[in-house]
């Protein structure tokens, strides 16, 4: 689709009361195939691609973008598919990205969905991480950077082909796409301050062995956000919900229905 921030494409699955779910870094919408495929009776469930992955807007001048421009861009999306509010959740990135929506438009979520994520902006060390991953991303682009990173996004029990189908979406994602969310991610602010304000109610979700947003980030959201629940998944590392599809589809469900 066409819209004013460029071109934006989203994959949905459902009918009934809107879901946005935005994926993680260095993914795109196929993130969400599985929970696609379970969207539970009276749901729609929308997956865009964030901003130069998948087939969305390729990035302009590859590395000034911020999270504000990712949240703008689903915002948007949501315009022109005529949508006022949603449950709105994001794993990892993808939650990076509902936390710039919040600021901007709060009044747009009916809910949020917190999965595998922290609301800390980065640490000095994780910044350092950054800046060589760039560079590892220009010697070796992205076929380098899905070898470094596959081992972290999952638990050892991991399906070969989960770890395979990542791999895929990793090393067909644009070179320019992955350096402008590195930098966005390296530069977003710390939205600690803001989770005693979110007042919608939050399912906060976590791999048990998430090694990069461990369990004690997703308790530390959870105890800090007023109307919230935690589901810790077991047998899974950091994408949780490609690992463990239908426990974190259940949870999702379970979620939609709660009175939170
Ligand atoms: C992600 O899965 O989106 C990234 O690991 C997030 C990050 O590097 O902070």
């Amino acid at each position: 689709m066409e819209t004013d921030r460029g071109h934006m494409s989203w994959l949905e699955a459902g009918a009934g009361w809107p879901v946005v779910l935005l994926h993680a870094f260095p993914l795109e919408a196929e993130l969400w195939r599985p929970q696609l495929e379970a969207v539970p009776q009276g749901w729609r469930f929308i997956a865009p691609d964030l901003r130069g992955f998948g087939r969305s807007i390729p990035p302009s001048g590859g590395s000034g973008l911020t999270m504000d421009d990712y949240a703008a861009d689903v915002l948007c999306l949501m315009d022109n598919l005529k949508i006022d509010d949603a449950v709105i959740g994001g794993l990892s990135m993808g939650g990076y990205v509902a936390f710039a929506m919040f600021r901007q438009a709060p009044r747009r979520f009916t809910g949020l969905v917190l999965a595998d994520t922290r609301s800390q902006a980065d640490t000095p060390q994780a910044h350092e991480m950054r800046v060589a991953q760039r560079e590892l991303l220009r010697t070796g682009g992205p076929p380098a950077l899905a070898e470094q990173s596959l081992p972290k996004l999952f638990s050892q029990a991991a399906a070969p082909e989960v770890i395979g189908r990542t791999r895929a979406m990793i090393e067909s994602a644009p070179a320019a796409a992955i350096d402008a969310a590195m930098v966005a991610m390296m530069t977003r602010p710390d939205s600690t301050p803001g989770l005693a304000d979110i007042n919608c109610g939050t399912l906060v979700v976590v791999g048990k062995g998430d090694e990069i947003t461990p369990v004690a980030d997703a308790e530390a959201m959870q105890r800090a956000i007023p109307r919230s629940t935690l589901c810790v998944i077991p047998g899974a590392g950091h994408l949780s919900s490609l690992e463990q599809p239908d426990v974190f589809s259940r949870a999702l469900a379970d979620f939609l229905v709660s009175p939170l």
